[in-house]
């Protein structure tokens, strides 16, 4: 997902960019906003922290672009690919150290796990939303 400040920012086309060239296949995408209500359900794995209702706050403040994106070890190499959560930590040319600002504008979130892959994946489209 492309968050909020990435879009306002103008980053998105950028980070597709270099998603696609990166080697990920796109199988679906959209943009959209998200309620505080969704926004909150999206992130209910993190209800119990300090930071939840912040994030989720932040989320649904302006439009963002989900996708769900395929090519080997597609998770853990789209974590490396996007760089630590706090991009004063991401490693140099990362899209994090690149394109974020703080660990809560950090411009994109990458599943941490191939069963959370499924489960977001799932939480964005229908089977008829993926190429
Ligand atoms: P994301 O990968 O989308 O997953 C949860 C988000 O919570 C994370 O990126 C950060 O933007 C945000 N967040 C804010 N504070 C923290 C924190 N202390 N630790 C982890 N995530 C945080």
């Amino acid at each position: 997902m492309i968050k909020p400040d990435a879009v306002a920012n103008g980053h998105a086309g950028a980070i597709l960019d270099r998603i696609i060239k990166g080697g990920y296949k796109i199988v679906a995408m959209k943009y959209t906003t998200l309620s505080a209500d969704i926004a909150g359900k999206f992130y209910e794995i993190h209800k119990e922290r300090p930071f939840y209702g912040e994030l989720v706050n932040f989320m649904s403040s302006g439009p963002i672009v989900a996708a769900i994106l395929e090519k080997d070890n597609a998770v853990e190499d789209f974590r490396t690919f996007i760089g630590a959560t706090d991009p004063s930590k991401a490693d140099a040319g990362t899209i994090r150290a690149d394109f974020a600002k703080s660990i809560d504008a950090n411009a994109i979130h990458g599943s941490d796990s191939n069963e959370n892959a499924n489960i977001e994946g799932n939480f964005f489209f229908s089977q008829f939303e993926r190429f």
